[in-house]
């Protein structure tokens, strides 16, 4: 696929909303909802790596998400545990590297088990960098960031005015990739619900109105030029 003609965001982030209404309008179970998110979010990651799109970031699964039915819960492992078996392959040969955001260390045996395998494997390739939010919450990123680094002073290798945003951003999962250009929340929600706090600060941000299962390769190009009509001052002025 030729690669797109104007110019990409460096970082996606896209909080996948809307699973849950989508099988309830289809009246289905509502694994059935996230199985067809699954699909889509296999169409934009390809869509991303072949677009050439640096990174891409997917908020699959919150530290609250927790709080869902254990159905829901099993529901949603069994197809994180499928997405990493199936989609590795494919995923690999597209030069595609997978980082999880997220402490992994609560997923059940099998999941962290095929994470972290699917981690070393992608770890060197050159393609996008793909995000994967699993057990995800930023105020305890940023809040695990900061304990590290008072670590660093109590333990006198660092003075306190010598922290620079850098070394801040060295703490977070993200360590070493470009801030969020482009945030995506699906279904009409006008929430961050604790994605990447940090890393949006200068985002740009839509809100479009389809459920994440019914969100297309289409609307995701759309959103991407329109991406390219944003002005970004950063806090500073065009005029
Ligand atoms: C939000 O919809 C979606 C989620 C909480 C989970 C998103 C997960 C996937 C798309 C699949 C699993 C991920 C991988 C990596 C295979 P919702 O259920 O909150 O929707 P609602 O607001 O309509 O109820």
């Amino acid at each position: 696929m030729p690669k797109a003609e104007y110019s990409l965001p460096r970082h996606v982030a896209i909080i996948m909303d809307g699973n849950g209404r989508w099988a309830k309008q289809h009246r289905l179970a509502i694994a059935l909802g996230h199985r067809k998110g699954v699909e889509t979010l296999r169409e934009i990651v390809r869509y991303s790596s072949d677009a050439g799109i640096e990174v891409l970031s997917l908020y699959a699964f919150s530290t609250e998400n927790w709080k869902r039915s254990q159905t829901e819960v099993a529901a949603l492992m069994t197809l994180i545990l499928e997405f990493f078996r199936t989609e590795i392959d494919e995923l690999d040969e597209k030069e595609v590297s997978i980082r999880i955001l997220g402490n992994i260390d609560a997923l059940p045996a099998a999941q962290h088990q095929a994470v972290n395998a699917a981690q070393m494997r992608t770890a060197d390739n050159k393609g996008l960098q793909l995000n994967i939010a699993l057990n995800y919450g930023s105020r305890d990123e940023i809040l695990q960031a900061t304990i590290a680094l008072a670590h660093q002073v109590a333990s006198g290798h660092i003075r306190p005015d010598e922290i620079s945003s850098e070394m801040f951003e060295n703490e977070l999962y993200t360590k070493g990739q470009p801030d969020v250009d482009l945030l995506i929340r699906t279904s009409g929600e006008l929430r961050l619900s604790n994605f990447l706090l940090y890393q949006n600060a200068y985002a740009e941000m839509m809100f479009p109105q389809p459920l994440w299962p019914d969100f297309t390769v289409d609307l995701y190009k759309s959103a991407l030029k329109s991406f390219q009509q944003r002005e970004r001052r950063y806090g500073g002025r065009t005029t």
